[in-house]
């Protein structure tokens, strides 16, 4: 049992968990509110090569760590496996999740309930995106981005530098498959 006087590291966190591949400012403003709603947050990356990302799991890690360095009850963490063993491992009893458009709800609720069904998991915490972000999401970021569009509203600076070093990195490889 938490404390009413314990230290933060004693108190019981929510997570909020994901890809991040790579986080938006959409995520960082999930994670900036539902700081201020729990004593500590733990933003949990989900290790998922199936998905093949554009960043491996601890870049994604790494670049969590710098957005949220600020943020002094938040804690960047990676997780394998059932979110619902994580949540548990952790200590946790909240999931927090992200709410854009109506669509993502259908989904989140699902998973919602599965996660609450499974070995008397935990409850989600649904935090509405804010307007500004409600069509932000990573897959639509690295789309434009790979179509040269501007994404620099949508990413943080660090993360924009990672997404240009990432396709400077690919781009000889390209090259040479066209010459062959
Ligand atoms: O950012 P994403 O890709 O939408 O995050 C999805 C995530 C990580 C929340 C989801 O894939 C997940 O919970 N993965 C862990 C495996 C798991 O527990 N699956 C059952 C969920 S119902």
């Amino acid at each position: 049992m938490p404390s009413r006087n314990g230290s933060v590291e004693n108190r019981r966190p929510a997570v909020y968990p994901g890809s991040f591949d790579p986080v938006t400012n959409g995520h960082l403003d999930i994670i900036v509110r539902a700081a201020r709603c729990f004593p500590r947050l733990i933003v949990a990356v989900v290790d998922n090569p199936s998905k093949r990302p554009m960043f491996t799991l601890d870049r994604r890690v790494e670049l969590l760590r710098d957005v949220c360095a600020d943020l002094a009850n938040v804690e960047v963490d990676q997780f394998s496996g059932l979110l619902v063993d994580y949540v548990r491992r952790a200590g946790a009893q909240v999931i927090v999740k992200g709410l854009r458009i109506v669509s993502d709800f259908e989904h989140e609720y699902s998973m919602a309930v599965l996660n609450r069904k499974l070995r008397g998991g935990p409850d989600t915490i649904f935090v509405p995106a804010s307007i500004e972000y409600a069509y932000v999401s990573s897959s639509s970021v690295k789309e434009v981005f790979s179509l040269g569009g501007d994404i620099s509203d949508f990413v943080p600076p660090v993360v924009l530098r990672a997404m240009r070093a990432a396709s400077r990195s690919v781009k000889p490889k390209a090259k040479e498959r066209k010459l062959s």
